[in-house]
């Protein structure tokens, strides 16, 4: 009987420290907030109380706070001259060569004389420092690169996604369309445009 009492009161404070244990991991996102710089703290405050959700007593964590900084920015790419169309085009370092033929043929940005394009290359951050210094001398001349704070790598892609979409909707939210694709890929500008997009017609609303 002694020992049964006891196993009761053992279960009873084990369970005690447990319910303790996850009430004290139970806010994870305040934590998490809290280790970031003040800027991006902001940012996932921000975010948080917009995409938190409660169901019942649980409070689920925002599925992608996004706190990178840019390193790399246009902020002003979009300021004087409402675009019709925005191209994304996620990129890696080395591929100087690719960026620049894109350039110069179905990205160029001055191809159609009467509608406002504007192409950018969305990059993370590489672990090599020269690869770094090269696409930031690169951003110099050419003005159409962005790179937000997170380690470039395959496994990261969706994360250049969202910051595209981040950049749009930061700097760029009265744009007509826009485009994201890759560095690999040709793009049929005038099919694009003409065909698909008509610019004669009012821009399609929630169209995808
Ligand atoms: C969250 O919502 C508020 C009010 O609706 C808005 O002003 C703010 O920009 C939103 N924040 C984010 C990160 O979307
Ligand atoms: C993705 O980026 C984050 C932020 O820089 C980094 O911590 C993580 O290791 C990266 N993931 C991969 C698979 O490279």
């Amino acid at each position: 009987m002694p020992s049964k009492v006891s196993c009761l009161y053992v279960l009873t404070v084990v369970c005690w420290a447990s319910a303790l244990w996850y009430l004290s991991i139970s806010r994870p996102t305040s934590s998490y907030v809290s280790q970031l710089s003040v800027p991006a703290r902001k940012t996932a405050k921000a975010h948080k109380s917009n995409v938190t959700t409660t169901f019942g007593n649980i409070r689920t964590r925002p599925l992608n706070p996004h706190a990178f900084d840019f390193i790399i920015n246009e902020p002003k790419k979009c300021e004087t001259n409402v675009p019709f169309l925005v191209i994304l085009i996620t990129t890696t370092h080395k591929e100087f060569d690719a960026r620049q033929a894109i350039r110069e043929t179905w990205g160029d940005e001055s191809t159609f004389s009467d509608l406002r394009i504007i192409t950018l290359f969305l990059l993370g951050r590489s672990t090599d420092a020269v690869l770094n210094q090269m696409v930031e001398q690169e951003s110099e001349i050419f003005h159409d690169i962005v790179v937000e704070d997170f380690i470039d790598s395959y496994h990261n892609l969706t994360l250049k996604t969202l910051m595209g979409m981040r950049w749009v909707a930061t700097f760029c939210n009265q744009a007509k369309y826009v485009m994201k694709t890759d560095s690999d890929i040709f793009v049929n500008m005038d099919n694009l445009v003409y065909k698909l997009l008509k610019p004669a017609t009012k821009p399609r609303r929630r169209y995808f």
